[in-house]
């Protein structure tokens, strides 16, 4: 069981990533929180501010610009913790939707986190002590219709992020994917607020939050939250990829 005296949480600015604040706050980490809204990260650190010392740094991760002034704070102020969290999804049929936002998709979800989890895996090795958590998706279990860059993206975070726990596993650092499924967050403005669906689908990112810190303090690579969840991944797990692929073809995400 390890604990972080300090942690960078990108995409704090709602959902998933502001809880993930909330309940690294509650366990007295020094936080630094990045998105791009300023003023919703000022009132998470007016919030928490009487708890722990917390820097906002307002960043677009899918820009160069941004990306390397969280890099180069990364290298001046090194954390414990990194959560790669900041992520969006476009819908729709590929050939069918503007280039420019998937672009900015796979800039964000995929480079932006790998060149943040550069910037302090070096460190964390050497010091034998540090986490990180990247925020993956159940999307990433399979191809995706409807879907596709997003679920490619996810993809890549899932792989990449096994790769790197097993190279560092008799570091002391601790690395853990996250993989929730339909969570309640401003990524789904439509999702439902009570009946069967919710309760059997739909997640809190409170209780993702909750999971995603647990199992990293605790060495965990996977943290699938929610029952149903944890069951459907087992599952799509266990089925050989032609199997997967099969039924993929069939279901539009
Ligand atoms: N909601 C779900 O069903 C679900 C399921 C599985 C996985 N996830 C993953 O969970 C993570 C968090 O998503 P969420 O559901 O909490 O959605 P959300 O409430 O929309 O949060 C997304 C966060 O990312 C930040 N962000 C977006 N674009 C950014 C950019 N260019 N630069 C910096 N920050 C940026 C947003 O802040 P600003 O807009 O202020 O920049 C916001 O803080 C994502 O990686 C997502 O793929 C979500």
């Amino acid at each position: 069981m390890a604990t972080y005296r300090s942690a960078l949480v990108t995409g704090a600015s709602s959902g998933i990533g502001r809880e993930i604040a909330r309940v690294l706050a509650d366990r007295g980490a020094e936080l630094t929180v990045v998105a791009r809204r300023q003023e919703r990260l000022d009132e998470l650190a007016a919030e928490l501010g009487d708890r722990t010392p917390v820097r906002t740094i307002a960043a677009d991760l899918g820009s160069e610009d941004g990306v390397a002034a969280v890099e180069r704070h990364l290298t001046e102020h090194p954390v414990e913790l990194l959560v790669n969290n900041a992520g969006v999804s476009t819908g729709g049929m590929f050939h069918e939707l503007p280039l420019a936002p998937e672009l900015n998709e796979i800039r964000l979800n995929v480079l932006a986190l790998v060149r943040l989890t550069h910037a302090c895996l070096p460190r964390m090795v050497s010091a034998g002590h540090g986490g990180i958590v990247n925020v993956s998706s159940i999307a990433g279990n399979q191809p995706l219709q409807g879907y596709a860059t997003y679920g490619a993206t996810k993809a890549f975070v899932t792989s990449f992020t096994e790769s790197i726990a097993f190279e560092v596993r008799r570091s002391g650092v601790h690395v853990t994917v996250v993989k929730p499924g339909y969570t309640d967050t401003e990524m789904n403005p439509d999702a439902p607020q009570q009946g069967l669906q919710r309760r059997l689908l739909w997640l809190d990112a409170t209780h993702v939050a909750k999971a995603a810190v647990r199992d990293v303090e605790r060495g965990r690579l996977h943290c699938v939250p929610g029952a149903t969840w944890r069951v459907a991944d087992a599952v799509i797990e266990s089925l050989p990829r032609v199997a997967v692929r099969a039924l993929s073809s069939r279901v539009r995400g």
